[in-house]
């Protein structure tokens, strides 16, 4: 079995890693660092015995889905799990941030998501098997004032994600949205927004959350009680313009 992991080099997507590897998956790790990919992939092959291949890749660059597939079918790498992990958040408001920035957002959290999910699916659904996992965020179920951005593209992720759970049941393909509160990774230094809503959770509990998950058929899952009870139930009963003035008084600086 192959998993390919974007977003590898750290974080929720180097803990996929792990979680794989551990189960004895040859591995595909893509992110922009080689050097974090390259000591992850020694560390995996000689605890594991996996194979691990790195490809360097800019997944926010608009024909990057388009490069890896490329890359991995030159390779001869046929991949049974598709782990869409890559991404990163802006937290300025839209009048005051890089319209390039919240581009290269949307792309990377967004266009790579589609690409790489469209141009994996016909294999799987010729082979009747494989798993499709995309990392969307509790940031999904409510617009996000100061985060405008990101929350939207983690509710595009959200709902592509479902959307794809029910048109491929028929053909035995496992898809799985994946949403977590605040994690513990390097998020928070690399995105401009430093606001921890509740508890923060680590990458573990998240990858223990997906694995059990992943042995139920539901479409998506919140990581941890509290996040659960806010995205699913909260962000419902709230009128609209509460639920805005909530989050805005939260993510406010
Ligand atoms: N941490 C949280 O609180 C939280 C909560 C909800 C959802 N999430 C989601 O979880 C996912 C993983 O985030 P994380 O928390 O693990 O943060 P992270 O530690 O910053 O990891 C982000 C990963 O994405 C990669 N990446 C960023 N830009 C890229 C690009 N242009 N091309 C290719 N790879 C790129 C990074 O690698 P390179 O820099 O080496 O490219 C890194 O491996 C993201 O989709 C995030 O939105 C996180």
């Amino acid at each position: 079995m192959v998993t390919l992991i974007t977003g590898a080099s750290s974080g929720i997507g180097e803990e996929f890693a792990r979680r794989y590897a551990a189960k004895k998956h040859d591995l595909v790790l893509v992110a922009r660092r080689r050097d974090r990919l390259d000591s992850l992939a020694e560390e995996l092959r000689d605890r594991d015995g996996v194979e691990v291949t790195v490809i360097p890749a800019d997944l926010s660059e608009p024909d990057a889905a388009e490069h890896l597939w490329n890359e991995t079918s030159r390779m001869g790498l046929r991949v049974d799990v598709l782990v869409n992990n890559a991404g990163f958040g802006t937290g300025k408001d839209v009048v005051d941030d890089d319209p390039e920035r919240l581009e290269q957002e949307v792309r990377l959290n967004c266009l790579a998501v589609v690409g790489l999910t469209a141009r994996y699916l016909p294999a799987m659904r010729e082979r009747k098997g494989g798993t499709i996992i995309n990392v969307s965020s509790a940031a999904a179920f409510q617009p996000m004032p100061h985060m405008a951005v990101y929350g939207a593209t983690k509710a595009f992720v959200l709902s592509f994600t479902e959307a794809l759970w029910r048109e491929t049941r028929k053909d035995g393909i496992r898809v799985l949205a994946v949403c977590p509160g605040s994690t513990d990774t390097p998020f928070f230094e690399v995105s401009d927004e430093g606001t921890v809503v509740g508890r923060m959770r680590s990458t573990r509990q998240v990858l223990d959350t997906t694995m059990r998950a992943l042995r139920t058929s539901r479409p998506s899952i919140v990581d941890g009680l509290g996040n659960a009870v806010v995205a699913r139930f909260i962000t419902r009963v709230l009128p609209k313009r509460a639920l805005l003035a909530a989050v805005d008084r939260v993510f406010r600086h």
